[in-house]
């Protein structure tokens, strides 16, 4: 266990891991193989104290910011259950499909507790957010301003609106989930701003433009480009004040800040990512003489990334003797957690049902899933003390690893219990093979072949 000073996006496994008197590894005092034995594997745990202390950390952070209001980013984990539980800590939401916005709803999400965000957000999907009047819509383009006034007029509405722009900042992250730099597919490029912001304010009836939105990207460690982002913003508020004469009257800077997924990993910790933040927000408005926006955040992975862990079962395990490699073979892999596939992202995994292994028996062991696939490899040489039938325990997969899943070779996903003080329920019932073929249809041509009699 990493040490109990570092905060809840800064440690690897979630704040109520420990390892019980049968060497098991327990979160939410329950015994993970117990978990196993009830719920089968793979399964994903989400541990309820670590959400709530993410979201005090944020709280915490804000506490001196007057008009703070901090949401949850919903792709990083959303069903019924998480919803209701961001709800409950007082967070806004952020949703980028249908299915997210019907989620939160259905958990009982007050509509204007509820930001739209997407760069090519469907028809539907703009409907059904002007429809449920409240809910702050992100524009991302021109033409889909368009739509929303002509949804708005039609729905004899007026939309609550921010414009996410592309504010020129580069992350030091992975390039797949760079999105502030210049040449990003998300937002309105800045020399369209002033187009966008006539256009608004000229459809004042049907368009409440509220303020400007970023993302500058995910996974980020320190705090340098968030700093040099707000001044970016600051700026153009100035400058809208000018050009306009209108204050906007709320700012939204995204989410972003990393977690450890790998004890080498130190981000910033989530209080004082929001606290520096905010306290920037604070000065770089005032020395453009301009009011307080109502400032929202939206984390995601910070959340809900080091609250989740997945249990799989060591199979037929293959030592390569000339090739000096070992294979751990678990039963789940890049369907539940695309994530190494698709950043080389890094993991720590631990034995659960032995936490403290025989020193004797240990090797370097590469945790490699079962998907038909040789990339599919969830961690690169860990040294464990692991054989058939053991627990395997991978960390920090709360954030991207459903939302991300898929049924790559025909399989269910995995089911998924939320823990807290001893208990466990389902949020996420496992997906079997009934449910996949419930999906299929048979065209008529090819029934009467396969159809018995
Ligand atoms: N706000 C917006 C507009 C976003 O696009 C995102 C993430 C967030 C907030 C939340 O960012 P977070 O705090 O979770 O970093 N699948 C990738 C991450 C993609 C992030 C997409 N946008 C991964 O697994 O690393």
């Amino acid at each position: 266990m990493q040490s109990k000073s570092l905060t809840v996006n800064q440690r690897v496994e979630p704040v109520t891991a420990e390892v019980n008197e049968k060497n098991h590894l327990s979160i939410g005092a329950i015994d993970v193989v117990d978990l196993a034995a009830k719920f089968g594997t793979p399964l994903w745990i989400i541990c309820e104290e670590t959400v709530r202390q993410a979201a005090h950390a944020v709280l915490d952070g804000l506490k001196d910011y007057p008009l703070a209001t901090p949401s949850y980013a919903g792709k990083a984990f959303l069903c019924l259950a998480m919803a209701a539980l961001v709800k409950d800590l007082g967070f806004g939401i952020d949703v980028v499909s249908e299915g997210e916005l019907l989620t939160a709803l259905q958990a009982g999400f007050a509509p204007e507790k509820i930001f739209l965000h997407g760069n090519n957000k469907s028809a539907v999907e703009l409907k059904l957010a002007v429809e449920k009047s409240g809910v702050k819509i992100v524009v991302d383009s021109l033409s889909e301003l368009e739509d929303i006034i002509a949804l708005a007029k039609e729905a004899g509405s007026r939309v609550p609106v921010m414009f996410r722009i592309i504010p020129g900042i580069e992350l030091d992250t992975h390039e797949h989930i760079k999105t502030g730099h210049d040449t990003s597919k998300f937002g309105i490029p800045l020399e369209e701003l002033s187009q966008l912001v006539r256009l608004a304010l000229a459809n004042n009836e049907q368009i409440e433009l509220l303020g400007l939105h970023a993302h500058i990207g995910s996974q980020a460690m320190d705090m340098a480009p968030y700093l040099q982002f707000v001044d970016v913003m600051a700026d153009l508020y100035a400058s809208i004040q000018q050009k306009f004469d209108y204050i906007l009257p709320d700012l939204d800077l995204g989410g972003g800040l990393g977690i450890a997924y790998t004890s080498e990993d130190q981000p910033l910790s989530l209080r004082d990512w929001s606290r520096a933040l905010s306290e920037r927000v604070k000065s770089a408005f005032a020395a453009r003489s301009l009011p307080l926006p109502v400032l929202s955040l939206e984390p995601g992975r910070s959340i809900i990334g080091t609250a989740g862990v997945t249990i799989y079962q060591v199979g037929h395990v293959k030592e390569l003797q000339s090739a000096a490699k070992n294979y751990l073979p678990i039963d789940g892999g890049m369907a539940d957690n695309p994530r190494p596939i698709t950043y080389q992202a890094k993991y720590t995994a631990v034995v659960a049902n032995r936490m403290v292994g025989e020193p004797s028996r240990e090797k370097a062991w590469t945790i490699v899933g079962r998907y038909c696939e040789s990339g599919d490899i969830i961690v690169e040489e860990v040294v464990l003390d692991a054989k058939r039938g053991d627990l395997i325990a991978v960390y920090a997969t709360g954030a991207y690893n459903y939302s991300m899943s898929s049924n790559y070779n025909r399989t269910g996903r995995p089911a998924c219990v939320l823990v807290k003080d001893g208990q466990a329920e389902v949020i996420l019932a496992r997906e079997t093979c009934t449910d996949l073929l419930k999906q299929d249809r048979m065209p008529s041509w090819l029934a009467p072949v396969i159809l018995p009699g």
